[in-house]
């Protein structure tokens, strides 16, 4: 298969990751005969910095032309610590999910075997979840009308949400139910909001057309303190923008850190695959940055294309580098040298020799690696 990709490294550790991701893509590429292009472009701070827009539309253009997107991470702390700047990173991954219509976000959040004891949360909490978050991602809060008034003094954001936006995102989740647990939990705030009211009436008529999938609900305050008792009643949670984003920070915990979870924001014509992390600008350069979220999410991206035996290959060796501990700092308590290169050298190698994954990963050691 033959695909242009679109690379949006991004912002602070956004680019270290992505490099990881490629390089498990072109593995990929050469094991499967592939044909995988990849053609960089700017967006959030260093597209600011650049071009005073933090979506240029080169930028734009590119992914638009492309068949998907491969983004890293946004976000610079020059602007989270200044509430009164008119640009800002952020807006650059907003306009894009906008702009490209991604409607959903789907974030799986899996408890892997080998990292059970890395978890804060106990073992027996945690073992065996499996859970797929549909977010609703270009609607809501963070698209209503945002006013701040002259004083500076009163502020508001408008959330709205249409019956259309609800039912294309609700017809992914209960399709993704049909093929998992047959499960949908609807997380909303229906006790208070109308929009909330709206969700539950919309997806409760939808529901009918599925009547193999049980469909629940969950004010979001009882959501979050379930994700953390009892994760694995969890199968596939459908929920709107601001809402996910949240639990889907708070899921990570249970898969032991941030760095491992990818995520797919697919609409009706594009789609791109984004880590769920931030831009970790403490880390960046550093080398410490766990690049599993952005070869997930490529991952993620290949099994978008129907291409599952590439992106079961790469789970393999995912799972292979977390069970010998070659992961960077946020997961090893064993070795402290381990850098996010050399993650994605292992998993490269792994992928272009798998019988051989020991021995190459004492070539790791020894900066020996036989990818280039
Ligand atoms: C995410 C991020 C973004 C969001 C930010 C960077 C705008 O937190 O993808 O979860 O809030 O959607
Ligand atoms: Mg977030």
């Amino acid at each position: 298969m033959k695909l242009n990709i679109a690379v949006l490294p991004g912002d602070g550790i956004g680019p270290e990751v992505t490099k990881q991701a490629i390089k498990v893509l072109k593995a990929i590429a050469l094991e499967f005969d592939h044909t995988f292009l990849f053609k960089e472009a700017l967006v959030g701070a260093v597209a600011i910095d650049e071009h005073n827009n933090p979506l240029p539309d080169k930028t734009l253009e590119l992914c638009k032309s492309s068949d998907a997107i491969l983004f890293g991470a946004i976000g610079h702390p020059k602007y989270d610590n200044d509430p009164s700047a008119k640009v800002r990173p952020e807006q650059g991954l907003l306009k894009l999910r906008k702009e490209l219509g991604l409607y959903a976000n789907v974030r799986p959040v899996k408890a892997y075997d080998t990292l059970l004891d890395k978890s804060p949360l106990k073992r027996e909490i945690i073992e065996g979840t499996d859970i797929s978050i549909y977010r609703e991602l270009t609607g809501g809060i963070y698209f209503g009308e945002k006013k701040l008034s002259e004083d500076g003094n009163t502020a508001s954001d408008l959330c709205e949400y249409s019956r259309e936006e609800i039912e294309r995102i609700a017809h992914l989740a209960f399709k993704a139910a049909q093929s998992r647990s047959k499960k949908v939990t609807l997380v909303d705030k229906a006790n208070v909001l109308e929009t909330s009211r709206l969700w539950r009436r919309v997806v409760t008529e939808l529901a009918k057309q599925y009547p193999d999938v049980t469909l629940d609900f969950l004010f979001v305050d009882n959501a979050a303190m379930q994700m953390i008792l009892n994760p694995k009643q969890f199968d596939v949670i459908l929920t709107e923008n601001l809402f996910g984003d949240i639990i889907s920070d708070e899921a990570s915990v249970i898969g032991g850190s941030i760095g491992l979870l990818a995520s797919a924001s697919v609409g009706d014509k594009y789609a791109m695959f984004e880590p769920i992390h931030g831009s970790y600008p403490q880390a960046t350069g550093k080398g410490i940055a766990n690049p599993v979220a952005s070869i997930l999410s490529a991952a993620m991206l290949l099994e978008h294309f129907d291409l599952h035996d590439e992106a079961d290959l790469i789970k393999e060796a995912v799972e292979k580098a977390l069970k010998l501990n070659v992961t960077t700092p946020d997961l090893n308590t064993i070795y402290d040298n381990i850098s996010t290169n050399k993650v994605g050298d292992f998993i490269a190698d792994f992928i272009s020799h798998p019988k051989d994954s020991n021995h190459n990963f004492t070539n790791i050691h020894l900066g020996q690696s036989t990818i280039i």
